[in-house]
């Protein structure tokens, strides 16, 4: 039976692919800040190597896959707070584990982005460059300095996106894949938050897809559920968008 571990397990997008792994013969350990296998904080790098640890423990030493979902969204309390969570708590949690997927069958790791990642100048950020010289102190302080929960949303974002494009390289001679789903606009907390938010509400209820509705968790799930099986054994460092047509709509001659 194949061991999984999935952040952000107890709602929206990661609660739906614990469902379907489990569906599909997982054994799936679920990491959340509340109703999960492993309870822990994964904003801070004492949350995130206690998470790390009680997963080994809890697999033994021996995993076949990792899916990150947890994250945060323009809403949340602080610029680095969305960092730390969106950036540092898939990244450290891919690091941290690392190890035990090499020892696992065919293993795999998906990463949930964002069509938000593709938002341009994303690469110019200073808290983006922070974040991938993995300089915590340093990409918090810009996120905050910022004070632009949405560039940190979407910097986060693109962050993770090179963070798994450069792990790929280094990953694929050890025989785990990894990839990233950038999902559109999905109907989870996270979004309800965003959508009723005075700042920027608006602007993401005005922001259709092109195929004219609004993803459900499963949506996304489905996706992931692919790429951690056999049926994806060559797909290694890519990242698909399950956005209903949202990176083809804001950036369809620039690719
Ligand atoms: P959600 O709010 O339903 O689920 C997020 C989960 O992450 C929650 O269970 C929450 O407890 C967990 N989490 C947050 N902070 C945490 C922390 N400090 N430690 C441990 N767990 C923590 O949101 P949703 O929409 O399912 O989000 C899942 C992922 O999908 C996120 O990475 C989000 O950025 C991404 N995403 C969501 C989109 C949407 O429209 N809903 C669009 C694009 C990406």
């Amino acid at each position: 039976m194949a061991v999984t571990v999935v952040t952000g397990s107890a709602s929206g997008i990661g609660a739906a692919v614990c469902e379907q792994l489990e569906r599909a013969g997982h054994r799936v350990i679920s990491i959340d800040r509340q109703n999960a296998d492993i309870v822990a904080d994964l904003s801070s790098a004492t949350g995130r190597r206690a998470a790390v640890e009680a997963a080994l423990a809890a697999c033994g030493g021996t995993l076949d896959g990792l899916v990150c979902c947890a994250g945060l969204g323009p809403t949340a309390p602080s610029s680095s707070v969305i960092v730390g969570v969106n950036f540092f708590g898939m990244t450290d949690l891919v690091d941290g584990l690392q190890g035990a997927l090499t020892r696992g069958i065919k293993p795999a790791i998906t990463l949930i982005g964002s069509v938000a990642s593709v938002h341009p100048g994303m690469d110019r950020l200073p808290m983006v460059a922070a974040m991938l010289a993995n300089d915590e102190p340093a990409a918090l302080a810009q996120a905050d300095a910022m004070a632009m929960p949405q560039a940190a949303y979407a910097g986060s974002k693109y962050a993770v996106t090179v963070f798994a494009r450069r792990k790929a390289v280094e990953l694929g001679p050890q025989g785990i894949r990894i990839n990233v789903v950038a999902p559109g606009a999905v109907e989870t907390p996270l979004l309800d938050a965003s959508r009723a938010d005075a700042r920027f509400g608006e602007a993401i209820r005005n922001f259709v897809a092109p195929i004219g509705r609004n993803s459900v968790p499963a949506e996304i799930a489905n996706v992931v559920l692919f790429l951690q099986s056999e049926q994806a054994s060559f797909v290694h460092g890519t990242v698909i968008f399950v956005d209903g047509g949202m990176d083809a709509m804001s950036r369809t001659d620039r690719y």
